[in-house]
């Protein structure tokens, strides 16, 4: 899918996983700096990073969408369906969506998201849900601006702990949600 902005979307593949790495790395360092101290940030690790994201993508095929420009990979959104137990309905979830800084706020988060809300319908979920950083008002300034509210929910986690190497830093997180059609 080529977009109006001289991007380009497709389901990411194995071999964009060191090229995920980076843009998460380096959107994580940007968005965060203010948030936890250096030394924490500076313990990301790109071959772990990139372990992460090779075995997720095999592990979920098309469910991570990478946003391209000429070649390079600028930033991705994934998708699933959700974790979260509390709800009967057909849920998803978007589980990330990261930006390299360099060009952020110049429409790409919204065409992720567009995305993402068609893929969604298209499995049939009635909702779709994601949580945030509490402290990460730039992307819930961002959410609220594509339809979604935080619904009240929050919970306890691991910074990380899936591939940093930085357990000792828990942070609170907020949940998301936005209705969807049908
Ligand atoms: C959050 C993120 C994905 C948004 O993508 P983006 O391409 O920068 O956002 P867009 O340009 O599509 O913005 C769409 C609208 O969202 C709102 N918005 C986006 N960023 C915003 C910000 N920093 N402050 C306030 N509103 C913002 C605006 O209404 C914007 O429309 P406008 O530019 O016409 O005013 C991107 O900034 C990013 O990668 N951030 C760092 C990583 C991150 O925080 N990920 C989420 C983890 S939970």
């Amino acid at each position: 899918m080529t977009g109006e902005r001289g991007h380009a979307l497709r389901l990411a593949v194995a071999a964009d996983a060191e090229a995920l790495a980076l843009v998460h790395i380096k959107s994580w360092c940007e968005i965060y700096k203010d948030v936890f101290p250096g030394h924490v940030l500076k313990k990301l690790n790109a071959a772990k990073h990139t372990a992460y994201w090779r075995s997720l993508v095999a592990a979920t095929p098309g469910g991570t969408v990478v946003c391209e420009r000429g070649r390079a990979v600028i930033g991705f959104l994934s998708l699933d369906a959700a974790g979260d137990g509390d709800s009967r309905e057909s849920v998803g979830e978007i589980t990330s969506i990261y930006l390299d800084p360099q060009h952020w706020r110049c429409g790409y988060g919204a065409a992720l998201m567009r995305w993402a809300l068609s893929r969604a319908e298209s499995r049939g979920w009635r909702r779709l849900i994601l949580w945030s950083l509490r402290e990460n008002h730039h992307a819930r300034a961002f959410y609220e601006s594509v339809g979604f509210h935080a619904d009240g929910a929050s919970k306890t986690g691991h910074l990380g702990e899936r591939f940093s190497g930085v357990e000792e830093m828990y942070v609170t997180l907020v949940r998301f949600a936005r209705r969807l059609p049908g």
